[in-house]
């Protein structure tokens, strides 16, 4: 299968240090995760409720949603802290030249 070329998300001088990041790219909302061991990317609508993880709490690799406190692993996505229990929609994320990239 062929896989989907990389896009260019957000300069990474722009995003929030060790925070989560606010993009909003064609029709998508997205969540950019700044970590000590890279970039990480999801869907920023928690798949709960519908709230947006980018006005949650972000430690580590742990999105907490800022609605009912569910928690997500920004690293694949799992759900790690009720009443989260689908797995987000995650993408895979690099740094190149300077911007965060997406693939998907
Ligand atoms: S809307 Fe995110 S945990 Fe309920």
């Amino acid at each position: 299968m062929e896989q989907k070329p990389w896009r260019d998300v957000i300069a990474v001088q722009a995003l929030e240090k060790n925070w989560v990041t606010r993009v909003d790219l064609g029709a998508r909302r997205l969540a950019i995760y700044d970590t000590p061991c890279g970039v990480y990317a999801s869907l920023a609508l928690c798949n709960h409720g519908g709230a947006d993880l980018c006005d949650g709490y972000f430690d580590g690799h742990v999105i907490e949603c800022p609605l009912h406190q569910g928690a997500f692993d920004v690293r694949d996505g799992k759900p790690v802290g009720a009443p989260a229990t689908r797995p987000m929609r995650v993408f895979e994320a690099r740094v190149k030249d300077g911007m965060v990239q997406i693939r998907g």
